[in-house]
């Protein structure tokens, strides 16, 4: 008679096997996507399936009731040490007698999808660099004189295609115990570039090794670096967490950490240093945060820009202070996180770092683009990462032109007379009447908005302190709404505006947001040099999106993108109405978190998308702002709020 019918769900793939196929082998015959550590031998469970769906029946399809074997031995012992779930059956002990729909649970899958939290994009697939295997090694024997490492290789090229292998020398020591203990049974973590290259032995453990094997995901900023602790094997993330950027004592923005390295001799060897130290002790107190073993850390991967990214591996970034910028590497790079000084992990560790786009638009902005994806884009994106730089990213299916501006840490705080950075506190949304001009606004940490009652005991003991990037920015957009503030920037005075929060100051006046003076706390205002210092930070914004839109010969955008950990807390309406971004419809603006973190996390996870935005950022067209003389044009006309001569028609909508 015919071979038993399988249909594979979810995927939908079938074909016809012999009767007495294993499903596990089935499954790999067709195509279909299931895990296995154990290579089939019935004590790693990550094969379980669960026979007869019933949603092929109406295809009319008989399923037998003993489509699959009963239970042998292997699975029966399983089920009395483990429990095997109801339904459940392990893919490489059963065996296919008959006609049969089997299920591949999600956790079953190797190229499980992982949901973004930031819902709007697809889901990262699992496909990461380093995986775990179970191998039996034969054991040595007099008369075949190979070492126990050759031997290993060899199962490992026999019992998973694997090979050649690399071992760096804190495994090699590792090896013959581990064989011994486990009986010459193991399981070897083995790291696989996406592209050619040798397969890297990082780890061995005796027996089957059940606890999970992690990977962290850096996003090496110029203010603060924030890490991601992910599960290799489901991409859960279990921790998250940031430090401030240690390099900040060397120089507060980039361009002075690099004139601190042209002035200082071992300067870059200095900030190399610190930096890579506190990626360490970072890397430390997040693995006790999720609690697990710092050892099982075997992967890292970063994004930065070009200078941090530089000083990361510890070359001078003198080349990136002047023109033409040039790189040492643009390229991708993986190697041994050891070479990077990082102690605290796994000795064998590996680490990804993603390509930089160009001199000025660095690894963290291909980051950006890997997450966002504008090449996968019907609608024309300006996708903007907001920082101290902003990076900002033009494109569709047709190209993508990619620039940096220098906006500045206006937008995040500083250099404002009551700024503070984004934290308990500081006042981060701000709304002014527009008759009396009395401000109301709400606080970091305390739901509530001021004019609220029981906004005050909300608040607590730390009070109000000061007022963040989202906070500037709504405050200056408010004043203008308010007619507080002139199209130039100027604020008005208390007689021509009726308005008696404003004060004089000096030869100009300032807006009262806060007196907290009577009860000893501070007095926040936003001063005529703050406005300045927005209204310079947010002419370099929008000169960069216009000069890419300029390159593109365009008008008009289809959609804006803010990125970015500030990116998501500015108000589009406000950013808008200050004319950081250009026109365009206030539902097409939406916010994407911190995209270079989840660029960093995709990368983390699926080996494929390493080779995906090594390929594409040699497609991203660079445009280089600070050579441009359009840019100072730009730069000038958008000084004015919104803007001296484009029009925001949606504004007035
Ligand atoms: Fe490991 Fe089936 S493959 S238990």
């Amino acid at each position: 008679s015919q071979d038993p019918l399988v249909i594979f769900t979810p995927s939908g793939k079938r074909g016809r096997v012999p009767r007495g196929t294993r499903v596990l082998d089935a499954a790999r015959r067709l195509g279909v996507d299931l895990d296995s550590v154990c290579g089939g031998r019935g004590i790693c469970s990550k094969c379980q399936v669960t026979p007869g769906s019933g949603q092929f029946l109406k295809h009319g399809l008989h399923v037998a009731q003993d489509a699959l074997s009963p239970w042998n031995a292997v699975e029966a012992r399983y089920d009395e040490l483990r429990g095997l779930a109801p339904g459940r059956r392990l893919g490489c002990q059963a065996v296919i007698e008959s006609d049969v729909v089997i299920d591949v649970p999600p956790e079953s899958q190797v190229h499980r999808q992982v949901v973004r939290k930031e819902a709007a994009q697809r889901d990262i697939r699992m496909d990461p660099a380093t995986r775990l295997h179970f191998v039996e090694v034969p054991e040595p024997d007099m008369h075949e004189p190979s070492g126990d490492l050759e031997r290993l290789a060899a199962a490992l090229a026999a019992q998973w295609q694997i090979g050649p292998l690399d071992v760096p020398l804190p495994v090699l020591a590792r090896i013959q115990p581990a064989l011994r203990a486990g009986k010459w049974r193991v399981t070897v973590a083995v790291h696989r570039d996406h592209g050619e290259g040798p397969a890297r032995l990082v780890d061995i453990w005796p027996g089957l090794h059940e606890d999970g094997i992690y990977g962290l995901a850096v996003d090496l900023g110029s203010t603060t670096i924030a890490a991601h602790l992910c599960d290799l094997d489901d991409g859960r993330v279990l921790a998250s967490a940031g430090i401030m950027n240690p390099q900040i004592r060397f120089g507060e923005d980039l361009m002075s950490r690099v004139s601190y390295a042209m002035m200082n001799p071992d300067g870059d060897a200095e900030m190399t240093q610190a930096v890579r130290r506190a990626i360490d002790t970072l890397a430390a107190q997040i693995a006790v945060d999720a609690e697990v073993d710092p050892r099982a850390i075997v992967e890292t991967v970063f994004v930065c820009n070009p200078v941090m990214h530089h000083l990361l591996l510890g070359i001078d970034p003198v080349e990136l202070g002047q023109a033409p910028f040039a790189l040492a590497t643009s390229g991708a790079l993986s190697l041994a996180a050891s070479e990077l000084d990082l102690s605290a992990i796994n000795p064998a560790a590996r680490s990804y770092i993603l390509p930089c786009i160009a001199g000025h638009v660095g690894a963290d902005a291909a980051a950006v683009a890997l997450s966002e994806d504008p090449f996968a884009q019907e609608a024309l994106s300006l996708i903007v990462d907001v920082g101290t730089n902003a990076e900002i990213l033009l494109g569709d299916r047709n190209g993508v032109l990619a620039c940096s501006s220098p906006t500045g840490p206006a937008f995040e705080g500083a250099q404002i007379s009551s700024g503070q950075r984004a934290a308990a506190g500081a006042i981060e949304a701000l709304r002014i009447d527009r008759e009396t001009g009395m401000p109301r606004f709400r606080v970091i940490g305390c739901p509530l908005w001021s004019d609220e009652a029981g906004f005050e005991e909300a608040v607590g003991a730390g009070g109000i302190t000061g007022i963040c990037g989202s906070g500037i920015i709504e405050a200056v957009a408010e004043m203008r709404m308010g007619g507080l503030l002139d199209a130039s920037g100027l604020i008005g005075s208390a007689a021509q505006t009726g308005c008696d929060r404003l004060v004089p100051d000096g030869r100009t006046h300032s807006y009262v947001v806060h007196d907290g003076r009577p009860d000893g706390g501070p007095l926040i205002t936003v001063t005529q040099g703050d406005i300045r210092a927005i209204q310079l930070a947010k002419s370099a914004l929008y000169a960069g999106a216009r000069l890419l839109m300029d390159e593109r010969g365009v008008d008009r955008v289809d959609r804006v993108v803010l990125a970015g950990a500030f990116g998501a807390h500015i108000s589009p309406l406000h950013a808008m109405v200050l004319g950081m971004i250009p026109d365009v419809p206030l539902d097409k603006v939406t916010s994407a978190g911190n995209a270079a973190g989840t660029g960093a996390r995709i990368a983390l996870l699926d080996r494929e998308a390493r080779g995906r935005i090594e390929r594409d950022v040699r497609r991203i067209h660079k445009v280089e702002t600070a050579i441009e003389p359009r840019f100072q044009e730009h730069f000038i006309a958008a000084n004015a709020i919104p803007h001296a001569t484009a029009q925001f028609p949606e504004l007035s909508r």
